[in-house]
């Protein structure tokens, strides 16, 4: 039996091996461990990817998330707008600033934030729009940002899961006034361990999380703010730059394996295909497709030595942590809904035309060859 995991990265450190091994030794020798050349040339060089005057590396993207909102001011008191449908990480950013999440639901085709349901959602208290480009698409940063500037909201991108998208041909990482990145490891620029980073064109901005991150010193012995230890670790960022300069060749080939994905499956009776909005880039963080036979599904290519998962099974608002909101069961039907019918099938650099073929072939065999009892839920 061909085995397909959810995801490898071998084939893509294997690739790396020998760049990475002699940056390893060169950092070992350097006995510059915190915040030195790694770090400094990583925030040059991810700034420029971005298309954003600066960078500020982080912790992780928990951080990024809390810090950028923590610069812009939002604490207690604020109200911001999330996505009924993410990882749970960006409402639990905006908790910890003291703000309160308001989430709107998404547009089911793209998973996204809707920008058709955010007005409807701002209060006098609302003070910025925190969308996420979910799974690798970049959200229609256009439309939420007619609507924020109508109402004089900062937008602030959670961009952990596409790093390398566009909108309308702009990058994602730019199209907020301050945004929040994640590095964890399955990223689609992934460390070897935790790391984050924010990015803006606001100098005032960048300073700020550059002084919080550091106990809120920006001079040895000096501190100026109450601030947090979240640096950057300087291996990861000397890691991440090595990654970075590899990354275009990456997002093209996941979006060729999207393709394979797409060759074979359109078409496929009872099953949804990730739907990509004209003038918006996917760079498929994650693979997902919808069906209503999805747990069957499941199992039956796990029977077969073919691994998925599900993102996310529990939507936030449904977690004991956010019970205190009342929300409860059927407070975001659509959120709710995708958690119920959504599927990440394999994705990662290095899958083969092969084990496409296989993770398909087994999907077609359950959906279309009466494994399937039409009218099952
Ligand atoms: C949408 C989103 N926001 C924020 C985060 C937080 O990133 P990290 O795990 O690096 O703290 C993640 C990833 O885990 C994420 O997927």
């Amino acid at each position: 039996m061909t085995r397909v995991p959810f995801l490898s990265l071998d084939d893509l450190h294997e690739r790396l091996r020998d760049e990475i091994t002699r940056y390893f030794e060169s950092f070992y020798d350097s006995g510059s461990f915190i915040l030195g050349k790694g770090v400094g040339e990583f925030e040059e060089a991810y700034a420029r990817f971005s298309g954003t005057r600066y960078c500020v590396g982080v912790a992780n993207g928990f951080d990024a998330v809390y810090l950028a909102l923590e610069a812009l001011g939002i604490g207690e008191g604020a109200e911001v707008i999330v996505p009924s449908n993410t990882y749970i990480a960006t409402w639990l950013a905006v908790s910890r600033t003291g703000a309160e999440v308001v989430p709107v639901e998404p547009d089911p085709r793209t998973f996204n934030i809707d920008p058709a349901r955010i007005e409807e959602a701002v209060t006098s208290r609302t003070r910025a729009v925190l969308p996420v480009h979910l799974f690798g698409q970049a959200c229609d940063i256009d439309a939420i940002a007619e609507v924020a500037d109508r109402h004089s909201l900062f937008v602030v991108e959670d961009n952990a899961q596409a790093q390398g998208a566009e909108c309308r041909g702009r990058p994602t990482g730019s199209l907020g006034r301050i945004n929040a990145t994640s590095f964890y490891p399955t990223k689609i620029l992934g460390a070897l361990g935790d790391a984050g980073a924010v990015t803006t064109d606001d100098s005032a901005l960048a300073d700020h999380v550059r002084v919080m991150r550091n106990y809120g010193s920006d001079k040895k012995n000096l501190n100026e703010v109450i601030g947090v230890n979240s640096r950057l670790d300087e291996i990861q960022g000397g890691i991440l730059a090595i990654k970075l300069r590899h990354l275009g060749r990456w997002i093209e080939e996941r979006r060729r394996t999207a393709e394979w994905y797409r060759e074979d499956l359109e078409g496929v009776e009872g099953l949804t295909l990730p739907h990509t909005a004209p003038g918006i880039g996917h760079v498929y963080h994650l693979y997902v497709v919808r069906t209503r036979h999805r747990d069957r599904l499941q199992d039956h290519l796990a029977d077969h030595g073919i691994e998925t998962m599900i993102h996310y099974p529990v939507p936030p608002h449904l977690q004991r942590a956010y019970r205190g909101l009342g929300f409860g069961k059927g407070g975001f039907p659509i959120a709710e809904e995708l958690a119920e019918i959504s599927l990440s099938l394999p994705m990662f650099v290095g899958i083969t035309r092969e084990q496409v073929r296989t993770v398909t072939g087994r999907i077609a065999e359950f959906l279309e060859c009466g494994e399937v009892e039409t009218g099952e839920g």
